[in-house]
């Protein structure tokens, strides 16, 4: 049985009040179209079409990874009509899933249910009970219980609308079915729209007999219609997320105030703060901890290590039994071995720390390279930058760097040397000596401070 897909994507989103389709606003750090998209990769879609409409460039470009089969749907008639313009892309699969771009918590157990109750008929329905049904379509079932029809909330009648199951949107259903009944449905409705849910009417009247599966949660039916319904379903994912790392072992300080934007992967007892953000793939060794208030994106944290409260670790590697922060920004190809050091506004970027260094206040260290045992002292720069080109600063084993200096890239520090403090250095320093550049002290004999002049009234 081949699977193909469609996601509904072409609704304008009017009450988002954006200017970004709704589709590309983002859920956990990824838009909503790519968290359907990747469940649809999860349930083995062979192909996957989205129907788009309004910003459709916009969302083409921003899945332009992705293998995907794109239709446009130039006006918006309906469901069914927005269906009807995936059916030629369809024609080599076996059955059909609908999906709602804007649905972007549905789940791959969910989906696979669906398609296994769809491999008994030619038909299936994902329909859920809700208190308040206001807005969708009815299921409406004969005296059997046997789905008869689905009637939409404008087109119902009072005992219609008293009917709480609704349906989802999502449905399973054999293609070749589905191309026969969507010929002959109209819109000749309330809303003057071809309306998919108009296939099941037929689908009864042909003999099938209907099934229906429920999904685990509500939220993972939920549409994201405005900005209020998607911080709920952000919400809810995170904290679902929070939950599962929790299980796996970590102490999260409160997860109602943890968001994790991609992937984390962790070892034993870490523990994790308040107000800490993850984005993209994160990896934290055994008894991690993260302090308040910090930002790790595609970054590596080895054992042991603590990152104090306020860091941004942004495309960083850091060894085992380190201390960071507080108040660090390690920066894009950063890479500190174990037990390393670095402390309050100190910046690194684009260099490697030794074993065991120490870059403890107040620091920039940019396109270096520095060996292990180093101290580099308060306020010390790597000029690394003349204005038009990047140069890098090599800083040998045990060296020793005095606090509010500056090495001007390219420059060589000799390993076991020590640079004095307040020195600019220009020229490769020896290995095991002391180097400074630093104007004599002298002191004025005599010399008086200036006096303010009286004024005359
Ligand atoms: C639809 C269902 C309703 C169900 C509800 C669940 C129909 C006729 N009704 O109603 O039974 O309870 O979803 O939310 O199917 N879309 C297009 N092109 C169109 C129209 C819609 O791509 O011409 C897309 C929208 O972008 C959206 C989805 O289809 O993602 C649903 O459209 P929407 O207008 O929200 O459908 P409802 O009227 O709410
Ligand atoms: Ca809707």
């Amino acid at each position: 049985m081949k699977l193909g897909v469609v996601i509904l994507a072409a609704g304008q989103g009017s009450r988002m009040r954006s200017n970004r389709p709704k589709v590309l606003h983002e859920l956990a750090g990824k838009s909503l179209l790519a968290h359907v998209v990747d469940t649809t990769e999860a349930i083995h879609s062979e192909l996957t079409t989205v129907v788009y409409g309004h910003g459709g460039e916009q969302v083409k470009a921003a899945l332009s990874q992705r293998q995907l089969a794109w239709c446009e749907q130039k006006e918006q008639l309906g469901t069914g009509h927005a269906v009807m313009q995936a059916i030629p892309s369809l024609a080599d699969v076996d059955s059909v899933l609908v999906l709602y771009g804007d649905v972007p918590l549905i789940a791959a157990e969910t989906l696979n249910k669906l398609l296994k109750a769809a491999e008994e008929t030619a038909l299936a329905l994902l329909t859920v009970k809700l208190d308040n049904p206001t807005g969708y379509g009815r299921i409406i079932r004969d005296t059997a219980g046997r789905v008869s029809k689905i009637v939409e909330q404008k087109d119902a009648n009072a005992s219609e609308l008293a009917v709480n199951e609704v349906n989802t949107g999502i449905l399973a259903v054999n293609r070749a079915a589905l191309e026969r009944w969507l010929d002959r449905t109209n819109n000749h409705n309330a809303q003057e729209e071809y309306y998919l849910t108009d296939i099941i009417e037929l689908a009864v009247s042909d003999g099938v007999d209907v099934a229906t599966v429920s999904p685990a949660s509500e939220e993972e039916v939920m549409g994201v219609n405005d900005r209020v319904q998607l911080a709920h379903l952000e919400r809810h994912y995170q904290r679902a997320q929070a939950d599962a790392i929790m299980r796996a072992g970590v102490t999260l300080a409160d997860p109602s105030r943890f968001d994790l934007r991609g992937t984390l992967s962790t070892g034993r007892d870490v523990v994790i703060d308040i107000n800490v953000v993850i984005e993209g793939d994160v990896e934290l060794g055994d008894c991690v901890t993260i302090g308040p208030n910090s930002l790790l994106k595609n970054s590596k944290i080895g054992a042991n290590t603590e990152i104090l409260a306020n860091c941004v670790i942004d495309e960083a590697e850091v060894g085992a039994s380190s201390v960071i922060g507080p108040f660090a920004r390690l920066r894009p190809e950063s890479r500190l071995a174990e037990k390393t050091k670095v402390g309050n506004f100190v910046e690194i970027k684009k260099s490697d720390i030794g074993v065991g260094s120490k870059v403890n206040h107040l620091s920039y260290v940019g396109d270096a390279t520095v060996g292990s045992n180093v101290n580099i002292g308060a306020g010390v720069i790597t000029c690394n930058y003349d204005g038009a080109n990047k140069s890098r600063t090599i800083i040998g084993d045990d060296v020793f760097v005095g606090s509010d200096s500056q090495l001007i890239a390219p420059v060589e520090i000799g390993a076991g040397s020590t640079i004095g403090a307040g020195s600019t250095i220009t020229r490769n320093t020896p290995a095991s000596k002391l180097s400074l550049s630093r104007a004599k002290q002298l002191t004025i004999d005599g010399w008086q401070r200036p006096v303010k002049k009286s004024k005359d009234k």
